[in-house]
């Protein structure tokens, strides 16, 4: 009933030539987007040049933007000017912005509503710390990021969300989580969104686990009930691999 998005998260990786090698290498591979999405998000340097190249069934992402359409923030980059140059998708509120450059719950709010506002499809990143699972805190962390992140959105938003459920201690480490708990979690944040908003719109909504995807953990991933898909970082770079993972999600 979902159908699996797979996302590739470039983070800061990657010059003009290889991402244009990237797209030329991946853009008649990919499956029908009938079937997945398969979307890359690239550095904004890069967008528009991938933009005009990418073929029909894959989509361009963004890995950030600002809540305002336009202003005095230098070095921002607005939805108004990522939707004038094609770009469909952007990530919000990934850990690393949120760890390293101040993204707190309420900015990720105030884009989240500005994505949706200006017709782009965000992809919202959750997820806790090693210190909250160890503490056993996990559900009281994404259950907070959620109320806050969430609010205001209407149900016709939820059913086109994206949710990466993101835990930060599997990201780039190696460490994914297990299938097991990375259902649980994806179970529990679908649940939430069914009290937040109602059961029909959180059926829809579509959630991706994130953390050290690779070719060997994939199947076993989207095989859970309540993963739709995958977003990868490392393993994304490469354009086989990201060929393979688009190919895994047909399985779904
Ligand atoms: P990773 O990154 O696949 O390299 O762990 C995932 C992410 O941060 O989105």
């Amino acid at each position: 009933m979902r159908k699996p998005i797979i996302a590739g998260n470039w983070k800061m990786h990657k010059t003009r030539d290889e991402s244009l090698q990237f797209i030329y290498s991946v853009n008649e591979q990919v499956p029908s987007i009938d079937e997945v999405d398969s979307v890359i998000c690239a550095p904004f340097v890069f967008l528009r040049s991938l933009v005009k190249r990418q073929g029909e069934n894959l989509r361009i992402g963004a890995q950030n933007m600002h809540f305002s359409e336009n202003g005095a923030f230098t070095g921002e980059v607005s939805p108004t000017m990522l939707k004038s140059i094609g770009v469909t998708y952007v990530i919000i509120g990934h850990s690393e912005r949120r760890a390293m450059y101040n993204e707190t719950d309420e900015t990720v709010n105030k884009k989240l509503i500005s994505a949706f506002n200006h017709g782009l499809n965000p992809i919202l990143c959750v997820g806790e710390n090693l210190e909250q699972r160890e503490q056993g805190l996990t559900e009281e962390v994404i259950g907070n990021q959620l109320r806050i992140n969430l609010h205001g959105l209407t149900f016709n938003n939820i059913e086109n969300l994206v949710i990466a459920y993101e835990p930060i201690w599997a990201i780039g480490t190696g460490k994914t989580a297990t299938s097991d708990v990375a259902e649980e979690t994806c179970k529990f944040i679908r649940n939430t969104v069914a009290e937040l908003f109602n059961e029909e719109v959180a059926q829809k909504m579509r959630i991706q686990y994130g953390g050290s995807v690779k070719l060997n953990n994939i199947d076993e991933l989207l095989a859970q009930p309540n993963i739709d898909g995958a977003l990868i970082g490392g393993a994304s770079l490469d354009p086989h691999d990201f060929i393979k993972f688009t190919y895994a999600a047909l399985k779904k």
